[in-house]
């Protein structure tokens, strides 16, 4: 029986891992000079976690949640998002009684159980920030701020940079009324999933892709038209924050987002280079989230990166150099591997990448495996040159060669040149 992956899960291989690891250190950096801090949670949670969060009418909760019985017979679930989770270990570790801003960063795999496709995965990655205890709008610009220097340190352009509000628990209620009456000429066309949240949750129809339900609902009232004085004003001084920082963005009505928890600002970055899947980052505020769980009234947002298509985004726009194996070592002659073993260590003590022929090859073979691991150096233990205490060393590019002494090796290889 041939093993495969699962659908939608992938394996990252050695070969553009680097590019996963620029990405995550330019996070970090970037973040934690931001004072945001990391945290690590679970991968499986309580599945009531992300029902309760996320939203029972979500097609997150509703069809894509990876959710089983453990061998007590608990409902679980693989998180299919961040912000549950560190809402969780805020609230169940006491966090909110550090000074606020409180700022935490993870990076990690995602778990939805969605169609796969081009930037669709059933197991992705996130990294994604959140931020509790402050309620004004100089969070979320701030946050939008962040992404595009994070967005420019990896050198990608024309992101569209797309806002909206979807109101608080004052103004949401009037705002879903009418669109619960303009909804209710129209049922009768929708899919049967909107059918069904018509009556449930109404906003979530807005969210649907079914291309029939896209065009029925072409002309739906828009939440930002029905905002309270409060919401309005939050919208409005988190714009002129924008607009101080000179960051160019979109107000878009349609931004509903697929998660429940939202609060007053939500925004999505998008690009036009990866087709359908668009969005490279999104999130939002969140105020009410953390009281629901329990915890003291605390406001809150953030926002996750989808990895992949960060990565995609950054295969195309740069070349960023692979870690090779810098230095072979070969060796030939008598006694000569056990000496190749000892400068082996020697170099991997001194913090080269250092890699050998662990079987007894003769030297030509030695050379062609290095040429095929594309070394930049190979150094020879040779029995005359070692009598010497000289090695040989050759430099794979330039093809040029010579001897010297380990500490005239050592001072080229550190200088790299
Ligand atoms: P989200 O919009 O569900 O938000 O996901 C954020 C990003 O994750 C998306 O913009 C996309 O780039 C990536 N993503 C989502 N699903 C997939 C998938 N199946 N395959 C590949 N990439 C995917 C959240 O998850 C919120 N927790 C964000 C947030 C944090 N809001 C406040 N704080």
């Amino acid at each position: 029986m041939k093993l495969n992956s699962l659908r939608g899960m992938q394996d990252i291989l050695p070969e553009e891992i680097h590019i996963w690891h620029y990405i995550e250190k330019n996070a970090r950096e970037l973040f934690e000079i931001y004072n945001f801090r990391e945290i690590r949670t679970p991968l499986l949670e309580q599945a009531e976690l992300f029902l309760r969060s996320i939203g029972e009418d979500t097609d997150i909760v509703e069809k894509e949640m990876y959710v089983f019985n453990d061998k007590k017979g608990r409902k679980v679930a693989l998180r299919p998002e961040g912000t549950a989770s560190v809402v969780r270990a805020y609230i169940q570790n006491s966090l909110f009684n550090n000074p606020s801003p409180q700022k935490f960063y993870y990076m990690g795999p995602m778990f939805r159980y969605e169609r796969p496709q081009k930037g669709r995965f059933r197991q992705f990655h996130q990294i994604g920030v959140e931020s509790f205890g402050i309620s004004t709008p100089t969070v979320e610009a701030e946050l939008i701020l962040m992404l595009k220097q994070f967005f420019e340190r990896l050198n990608i352009k024309d992101l569209n940079y797309e806002i909206n509000s979807l109101g608080c628990k004052k103004c949401r209620p009037s705002y879903r009324d009418n669109l619960f009456i303009y909804l209710n000429e129209k049922v009768a066309n929708l899919c049967n999933d909107c059918q069904r949240r018509f009556t449930r949750n109404p906003l979530r129809v807005l969210d649907c892709k079914a291309p029939n339900c896209k065009n029925t609902l072409k002309d739906t009232p828009f939440i930002i038209d029905f905002l309270c004085d409060d919401c309005r004003m939050h919208f409005l001084s988190f714009q002129k924050e924008l607009e101080l920082m000179k960051i160019k963005y979109v107000v878009n009505p349609k931004i509903v987002r697929g998660l429940d928890y939202y609060t007053r600002t939500v925004f999505e970055i998008t690009t036009t280079m990866l087709g359908a899947q668009n969005a490279v980052a999104a999130g939002g505020r969140y105020d009410d989230l953390v009281e629901s769980f329990g915890g003291p009234k605390t406001p809150a947002a953030g926002f996750a990166i989808g990895m992949e298509r960060v990565v995609e985004l950054c295969k195309e726009i740069t070349e960023i150099e692979p870690k090779r194996p810098f230095v072979y070592v070969a060796f030939a002659g008598q006694g000569m591997e056990g000496e190749a073993k000892k400068l082996v260590n020697m170099l991997r003590k001194n913090g080269f990448i250092t890699e050998t022929a662990y079987e007894n090859l003769s030297l030509k073979n030695q050379l062609k495996r290095a040429d095929k691991l594309k070394v930049e150096w190979v150094i020879i233990v040779g029995e005359e040159e070692f009598k010497k205490s000289m090695y040989k060393w050759k430099r794979m590019k330039e093809g040029t060669q010579g001897e010297a002494r380990i500490e005239e090796i050592l001072k080229i290889l550190r200088e790299g040149n």
